[in-house]
């Protein structure tokens, strides 16, 4: 039995490590080396990473890959992605290259609103309550003018809000709905900032009336269904053609099927999207975005009509073989971690400092790339093949092979299938002999 501690986050760093050694393990000396193995040695840097949230210990690692060759509308990009699954980034290099021979990716922002909420309950006349919106609106933009000044000035703000009748869900329930235009920053901070200014304002002048309006939150939406990217690939379908293609065909019209069975069916949508996410959250973590904001905004979209449903969609119209992707992104290129984390400084330098609608390009290109390489697997030789493959490094990895082990095992599952008893029993004999 573990005992609860008091004023843990009042405790040094040192002190709190000490706890935890001394509390959950056996051996406290070998935990607390695992955690200090993982410190940055720059003293500077370790205390930048500390004070990105509290009670920090050490750091988890997760690779900075990147994957070259993104022909995207007409430029050349090399994606930074951040991901722990082995077979992502060498997947999104392998779409990449294929694309790049055959008219790459054309991206596209379709808009870049944003929205956040007031949520409060009105108990009286709701035409009453409207026409005391309709007074007190310009004293919403009035009141805001020191939040918004910067944000207009780089051509944002605050673009409408709504008075919103809710009490068809919910007794007395009503919103003030506001859209936003924030540029290059994700805008989280300036959103929560009006929408805590707006709810004040309503307090205020509803004390001036005989109106009673609860306040009860105010938060922006990670539902962004008006802030859409579009990413697309098209080819004729005899340039589809390739080593693993013979017949494209077949190939385009099985791919089409993959795709409309991921439209219709729920269990196998949510693979095939969590298939785009690993392109997508990769290039988020990299470039210091919000991946739980993303993740949450992106379902919601594939659930719009609803029933959850695929992300991507196929056709194949006069010869021509069209693979393509809608998918929601509130990011931001300046603002948060872009301008304090180092690496994601470095990944929005190796993106050639994108505005924030440019990153939505290349972020939905990244998922559309990876959508691509796992259907291509899936509808053809299987993923596993590839899967096995990556994953051999990790399995000669935890069982701490050496450079001439490795070497062998290397050689020998190039000729041979990878499954995870095939390479222990090979590591077993090897070391046998
Ligand atoms: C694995 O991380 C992702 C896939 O399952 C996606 C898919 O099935 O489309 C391969």
């Amino acid at each position: 039995m573990n005992n609860a501690v008091a004023g843990f986050s009042k405790l040094s760093k040192k002190e709190k490590i000490n706890w935890i050694a001394n509390e959950y393990f056996s051996n406290p000396e070998e935990a607390l080396n695992i955690i200090r193995n993982y410190w940055n040695s720059d003293e500077k840097l370790q205390q930048l990473h500390d004070e990105f949230i509290e009670n920090t210990i050490t750091n988890l690692y997760i690779p900075l890959g990147v994957a070259p060759n993104f022909l995207i509308n007409g430029n050349y990009k090399t994606i930074p992605m951040a991901i722990e699954e082995s077979s992502v980034v060498a997947a999104a290099s392998k779409s990449a290259k294929y694309w790049a021979t055959r008219g790459g990716f054309k991206a596209t922002v379709i808009n870049t609103e944003k929205i956040g909420q007031v949520h409060f309950t009105f108990k009286g006349d709701a035409q009453k309550l409207e026409a005391f919106f309709n007074q007190i609106k310009p004293k919403f933009f009035s009141d805001t003018q020191s939040i918004t000044k910067n944000m207009q000035q780089r051509g944002g703000g605050i673009l409408n809000i709504e008075l919103r009748d809710k009490r068809d869900l919910l007794d007395n329930y009503f919103q003030l709905h506001a859209t936003f235009e924030t540029k290059d920053s994700m805008g989280a901070n300036f959103i929560n900032s009006c929408l805590e200014q707006f709810a004040t304002t309503l307090k205020e002048e509803a004390q001036n009336t005989d109106l009673e309006v609860e306040v009860v939150m105010s938060i922006l939406s990670n539902y962004v269904p008006n802030c859409i990217v579009r990413a697309e690939v098209s080819c004729p379908i005899e340039d589809l053609t390739e080593k693993h293609i013979p017949n494209p065909q077949e190939f385009a019209e099985r791919f089409v099927q993959a795709v409309q069975i991921a439209e219709v069916e729920p269990f196998r949508a949510v693979t095939h999207n969590k298939g785009i996410m690993n392109g997508v959250d990769a290039v988020i973590l990299a470039t210091g975005n919000d991946f739980r904001a993303v993740e949450a905004g992106v379902h919601a979209y594939a659930s719009r009509n609803g029933q959850y449903s695929s992300l991507s969609h196929a056709k194949i119209e006069n010869g021509i073989f069209t693979f393509w992707l809608e998918i929601p992104l509130a990011l931001g290129t300046v603002g948060g971690l872009t301008s304090l984390h180092p690496l994601v400084k470095l990944s929005l330098e190796i993106l050639q400092k994108p505005s924030a609608k440019e990153l939505m390009e290349i972020v939905a290109v990244a998922g559309l790339a990876q959508n691509f390489a796992a259907l291509r697997s899936l509808t053809t030789t299987g993923i596993q093949e590839g899967h096995m493959k990556m994953h051999l490094n990790n399995i000669i990895n935890q069982f701490e092979a050496n450079d001439e082990e490795r070497h062998q095992i290397k050689a020998h599952f190039k000729k041979n299938a990878v499954s995870h008893s095939a390479v222990v029993d090979f590591i077993e004999n090897l070391r046998k002999k």
